[in-house]
């Protein structure tokens, strides 16, 4: 079902675990399946400097979460705002059909983390 980009990610995912420093957290749910992503953003002068993720998911959130969090490092909070869940796909080099809403958590959970940082941060 998966290509082998993905099953490589899946097995060797990059940026996992929580972030001791950071500044802004964003946690979202998927409510069909019940999976659950939450990123760790730490931004310093309006750039994402260490960008980390929890995921409990199935493989295709899981290696979304890699690659969206490795697609942010060294970007500013526009930039990262801009990511879509279909550049994560593409730089998965794919999904399954029915796998397309597993990158929209990692879309969403990175735009839920800057919602937090600008909430803190006084908009
Ligand atoms: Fe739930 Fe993939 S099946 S995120």
């Amino acid at each position: 079902m998966y290509n082998d980009k993905v099953i490589e990610i899946f097995k060797n995912p990059k940026n996992i675990g929580e972030l001791k420093d950071a500044n802004a957290i964003g946690t979202i749910g998927n409510a069909s399946c019940g999976d659950i992503m939450q990123v760790y953003l730490k931004i310093e002068n309006n750039i994402i400097v260490d960008a980390k993720f929890k995921t409990f998911g199935c493989a295709a959130a899981i290696a979304a979460s890699s690659v969206a969090t490795e697609m942010i490092i060294g970007k500013t909070i526009e930039e990262a705002l801009s990511l879509k869940n279909a550049d994560v796909v593409a730089e998965l080099g794919g999904l399954p059909a029915q796998k397309i809403h597993c990158s929209v958590l990692a879309e969403e959970a990175i735009q839920a983390a800057i919602k937090d940082y600008k909430e803190k941060n006084n908009g």
